[in-house]
């Protein structure tokens, strides 16, 4: 928990033009008291880097090679991100499991990597909705919290390691989850982490899945909730700047509550 942490997720979208188009508008535009970050295609780190040096808008991946360096053909390593300023990676994107066969052990492998290199991993959880229908929602979360091994649990626990919730049938389909099932398995993985790391409230879980300016200020403000990885909506940045002013309104609300019960 702690400030909320905003990241757009590009997925294979953008280009030289409308990517420079798209943070001129973005920059100066943020709230300063939310974290923020757009993960990227690989090819537009260097672009994006440099539009991005001097803002306080930080640069991520969404993908990486479980392997360090050699002859891994079409891979990027960790520590390449990290020499182009990345300070995320997303991790385990129910598309890179779905399209691209990635497995539980496949994506603990990737989210060490990353550690190893020092970037933040945003790893990726969530069921299908078939899972879901069959009442294994839990289940299915602690199976893919389980499978990241004990250092990466570790790593959530001081918040070196992100999680996000993303159910994969509210990705792209324009239907989020309601706030009730994102607070259940938001609630679901913070125990699930308390019965394993020495203070899970400090771990940021995030949620996504069709997160929008509409639902953004009723999902940032769940009581599990530490912000949002965000899809088609953060290639709009009318749309990611108001979804970030929304968690920066939702954290200075909490705040101030938090002042109050403290007298
Ligand atoms: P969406 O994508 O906001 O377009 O649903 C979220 C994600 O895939 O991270």
């Amino acid at each position: 928990m702690g400030g909320k942490l905003v990241v757009g997720n590009w997925k294979m979208n953008g280009g030289l033009v409308s990517n420079q188009n798209l943070l001129s508008a973005l920059v100066d535009r943020l709230p300063e008291d939310v974290e923020t970050a757009v993960c990227v295609p690989y090819p537009f780190l260097a672009q994006v880097s440099s539009l991005l040096s001097n803002t306080s808008i930080g640069l991520g991946a969404q993908n990486v090679s479980e392997y360090v360096e050699g002859a891994y053909t079409g891979e990027v390593s960790a520590a390449m991100l990290c020499e182009f300023g990345c300070r995320y990676v997303i991790v385990g994107h129910s598309e890179r499991r779905t399209l691209f066969g990635e497995s539980d052990s496949a994506v603990a492998r990737k989210a060490s990597a990353a550690l190893a290199s020092g970037l933040k991993p945003i790893v990726c959880i969530g069921e299908t909705l078939a899972e879901r229908d069959a009442g294994r929602v839990r289940e299915v979360l602690e199976r893919q919290l389980a499978a990241l091994g004990e250092d990466a649990l570790l790593a959530a626990g001081n918040g070196r390691l992100v999680i996000a919730y993303e159910p994969v049938w509210a990705i792209g389909t324009g239907r989020s989850a309601l706030p009730e099932q994102v607070q259940d398995a938001l609630a679901c993985i913070r125990s699930w982490l308390a019965s394993r790391v020495a203070d899970a409230r400090k771990a940021k879980v995030l949620y996504g899945g069709s997160v929008k300016q509409d639902s953004a200020a009723a999902l940032f403000a769940l009581p599990d909730s530490d912000g949002g990885l965000i899809g088609g909506a953060s290639l709009s940045a009318a749309e990611f700047v108001s979804i970030c002013e929304a968690a920066g309104a939702v954290s200075r609300s909490s705040d101030l509550g938090v002042k109050r019960s403290n007298g």
